[in-house]
């Protein structure tokens, strides 16, 4: 369904996963966020290079799966299981009934829960895909580092965020282009600032060097952005293989 939830100009609250977000969601973030199929894909494709049998892959704010849907399309291993875990009622009643439908044989169990309270255990891959940023800033780190614990060596952490720019020139013209790219996607301009209104309060973007600082002082020897437009990244953390187990 076509996303026209600011197209009226209706007051604007800030904004919730709420039932009418999951009707539109996966038009409505196609056309946000620039690379999200690209994204997406490759997910798919760490999935067969990085997941190890006997372990476990957690998608944390899972939405509709279209991460865990990609993991599962794709890992080379029966006896891997997928938790994916989100805090909307309505996104994981969809994401359930989504489950159902697909034909992919890698169980995933998705579970109504917080994602700073999930626990991680025996994980060799783990996707937080534009879901960290909507987290308290204050709770990130230790996020991550419950993720560093619950990771096997040579497991991975992939998070993907829109970013905020040290240098306010490019901050500016990175939220510019976006706005240019949401537009040639369809979006009015009062649906745009609309949306931009809505999300103030909600999703506090950070710098690319607070994130790769988090995730070198959780313990992630290697860590890089593998993909990035605009201001919207994905960055691939690796424990190292060498790393004591747990
Ligand atoms: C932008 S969407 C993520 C998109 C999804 N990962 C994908 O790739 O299609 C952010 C999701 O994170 C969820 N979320 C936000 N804060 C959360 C939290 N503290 N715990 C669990 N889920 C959370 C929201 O309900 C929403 O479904």
């Amino acid at each position: 369904m076509k996303d026209t939830l600011y197209q009226n100009g209706d007051e604007i609250v800030d904004f919730t996963f709420d039932e009418k977000v999951v009707e539109v969601f996966p038009d409505m973030i196609k056309r946000s966020v620039p690379g999200y199929p690209t994204i997406i894909k490759m997910i798919g494709m760490l999935a067969a290079r990085y997941v190890q049998a006997g372990t476990r892959c957690y998608d944390l704010g899972c939405s509709l799966g279209a991460s865990s849907f990609a993991m599962r399309h794709h890992i080379e291993h029966s006896d891997v299981a997928i938790v994916a875990v989100d805090n909307s009622p309505a996104m994981v009643e969809q994401c359930k009934a989504a489950v159902l439908e697909d034909d992919a044989e890698v169980p995933v169990a998705v579970l109504l829960g917080d994602v700073a309270e999930t626990a991680i255990e025996n994980a060799s891959m783990v996707v937080l895909n534009f879901t960290l940023q909507f987290l308290p800033p204050e709770q990130r780190a230790a996020v991550i580092q419950r993720i560093y614990d619950g990771l096997v060596p040579g497991g991975i952490l992939v998070l993907s965020e829109k970013l905020r720019f040290e240098d306010p020139h490019l901050d500016e013209l990175y939220i510019d282009l976006h706005h240019g790219f949401k537009k040639a996607q369809g979006y009015s301009d009062m649906e745009i600032a609309g949306k931009r209104s809505a999300l103030d309060k909600v999703l506090i973007p950070e710098s690319l060097s607070t994130h790769r600082q988090r995730m070198k002082q959780a313990g992630f020897g290697s860590v890089d952005v593998w993909f990035q437009c605009l201001n919207f990244a994905s960055i691939v953390a690796v424990k190292s293989a060498e790393s004591a187990r747990g």
